[in-house]
């Protein structure tokens, strides 16, 4: 098997990886350099979709305070968030925001030149910068790309998946055995730092604003590898996706638009938020979602309608400029019709437990972006939160590690050699449709742990993932990306459905049909694997 060094990996190419890596080659001693790897190619990630914006608590908006953005993250967060991260995250947004800009990342900007700020629900203030009028993550991604692919220090590895972590009996991380979705070769590298930055969840669920590449492989692989894993069942739906004909990848339709003052309204144009929340379309995600979730239901219909005609035009071809081209590629003009929405999976609050740089259960494995779970998100993630710890995690991991000897492990420990033996290995296996299961898993997901969740739905859940994962048989080494993929999915779902059932409460994005009420304490559930089994941590 081939093997390489690297003083720090970075999984994944989205915008948490990408930031990491260019910190870090700034700062850090890196006498090995420094790899990105990412399983498709480079640049494809959630974070390249991202639409309304990014938080930035700025000094020059005199609107805003620190203090507003941490009680607008809590209330959203249905209390469960970690004060001091989001109090940190939202201190550090001013420095972290305005140092992208050394990277070439623009914001739009006012014709004397100030930043534009937008505002989505629950935030009490405008104060979301975006690019490109409603492209913010393609633009940000577009610039990092750039920077990393101009940085002659920083190696790229495309269509690489990290399938297992090189971690030993002492609980350190040696480095990642990859996967060569093209040549289909096994490839050993070692690294005494991997940053793993590789995103959600939402291929998890029939519908989802997420593309393809989102299943959930980062926590899976950490999950394998022991790491303490935290708050996993909560998954975050996002109210407004573009529900048209039966597409199940739904391109979203940003919250920016009812900051902007779309109104949500049923088939007749009659509005109905005001039933289930004063706050009405700027109620926080969760409630928005519930709201329209239960139209549907008592309606029977498959979807309600954003009503944004009562927005200048100009304004929205200027703010939304890709939404509108999409949205009339489908025969729909948004300053005059009204655009088919329904609720579909869209961000992942749990993940690997972490502190604010990034730092894991496991020594030597970081996690940053949507795939850790640093407490900032609560129960319910703020909108355009998401971006922000993104960048301020990245950061963060980066000053960690710059005094850090990163010179890579000489020594190669017999559980690692266990671990690249089982992939050298010759293999006979037959190739399995992952299509048919993986369409299983989605509807097992949206039906039975999606939006209303109870004891008898959880419960069904779990049995039934347990049967796919028994006609999945792969259990270590695979044939393929798309069996790779499923089997995370797998081992992802399961500890979502698990959790959810563990939590008797209604809390932010976990919502309970037989537990209505909310604990008044509010307790974060903490679960890894112990001797193979799933455990959870007291
Ligand atoms: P990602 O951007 O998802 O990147 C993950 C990377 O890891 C990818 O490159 C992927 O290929 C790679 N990877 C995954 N598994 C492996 C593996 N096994 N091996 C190698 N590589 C791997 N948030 C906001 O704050 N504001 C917004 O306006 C906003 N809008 C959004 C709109 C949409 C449609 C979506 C889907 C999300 C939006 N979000 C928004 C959420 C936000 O975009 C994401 O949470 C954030 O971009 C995640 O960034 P990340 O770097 O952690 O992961
Ligand atoms: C959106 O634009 O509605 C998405 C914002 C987010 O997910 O934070």
């Amino acid at each position: 098997m081939k093997y390489s060094r690297y003083s720090t990996i970075v999984i994944g190419s989205g915008i948490a990886g990408l930031y990491a890596a260019l910190k870090l080659e700034q700062q850090a001693n890196l006498p090995d350099g420094i790899m990105v790897l990412t399983k498709s190619t480079f640049g494809e990630s959630n974070s390249k979709y991202a639409q309304g914006g990014m938080v930035a608590v700025l000094k020059e908006n005199k609107c805003d305070s620190t203090e507003s953005h941490i009680t607008d993250t809590i209330k959203a967060g249905a209390g469960l968030n970690d004060f001091n991260a989001v109090k940190f995250i939202s201190e550090n947004s001013d420095k972290v925001v305005k140092d992208l800009l050394n990277f070439g990342v623009e914001f739009d900007r006012d014709e004397n030149n100030n930043f534009c700020f937008t505002r989505e629900a629950a935030h009490s203030v405008r104060r979301i910068l975006h690019s490109g009028g409603d492209a913010t993550g393609r633009m940000i991604e577009l610039a990092l790309c750039k920077s990393v692919q101009s940085n002659t220090n920083i190696d790229i590895y495309e269509n690489g998946l990290a399938v297992e972590l090189l971690v030993n009996a002492n609980s350190e991380c040696k480095g990642v055995l990859v996967y060569n979705c093209i040549t289909g070769e096994y490839e050993t590298i070692y690294s005494p730092a991997v940053i793993l930055a590789t995103g959600g969840i939402g291929q998890l669920y029939k519908y989802t604003t997420n593309p393809e590449g989102a299943t959930g492989d980062g926590l899976a692989i950490a999950y394998n590898a022991g790491a303490v894993m935290q708050d996993m069942e909560f998954v975050q739906f996002h109210p407004t996706a573009l529900a048209f004909d039966d597409d199940v990848n739904r391109f979203l339709i940003s919250e920016a638009v009812r900051g902007e003052g779309a109104k949500l309204v049923d088939a007749d144009g009659i509005e109905f938020m005001q039933k289930y929340d004063e706050r009405k379309e700027l109620a926080p995600r969760d409630i928005v979602t519930r709201g329209i979730f239960h139209e549907m239901k008592e309606k029977h219909l498959d979807n309600v309608y954003l009503n944004a005609s009562c927005i200048d035009k100009k304004t929205l071809a200027e703010r939304f400029p890709t939404i509108s081209k999409k949205c009339l590629e489908k025969g729909i003009d948004i300053s005059r019709d009204f655009i088919p929405v329904a609720p579909a999976a869209h961000y992942f609050m749990g993940g690997i437990k972490t502190d604010i740089q990034g730092e894991t259960s496991i020594k030597g494995l970081f996690a940053i972006g949507e795939v850790s779970s640093t407490g900032l998100h609560g129960a319910n993630r703020l909108a355009s939160n998401s971006l922000l710890e993104c960048v301020v995690c990245a950061y963060e991991v980066s000053e960690f590690l710059k005094d850090k000897n990163l010179s890579s492990p000489k020594q190669i420990d017999s559980e690692i050699k266990s671990i690249i033996d089982k992939y050298s290995e010759d293999t006979d296996f037959e190739p399995i449709d992952t299509e048919d299961i993986k369409t299983e898993l989605k509807e097992i997901m949206w039906k039975l742990v999606g939006i209303v969740r109870s004891e008898k739905s959880l419960t069904i859940a779990v049995e039934k993932l347990n049967e796919l994962q028994e006609k999945f048989s792969r259990k270590d080494k695979c044939l393929n990306k798309s069996e790779y993929e499923l089997k995370n999915m797998l081992t992802v779902a399961k500890l979502i459905a698990v959790s959810a059932l563990r939590r008797k409460e209604s809390r932010g994005a976990h919502y309970r049909l037989d537990y209505l009420n909310t604990y008044e304490d509010c307790v974060h559930s903490l679960l890894n694997k112990k001797e193979g089994e799933l455990d959870f941590v007291k």
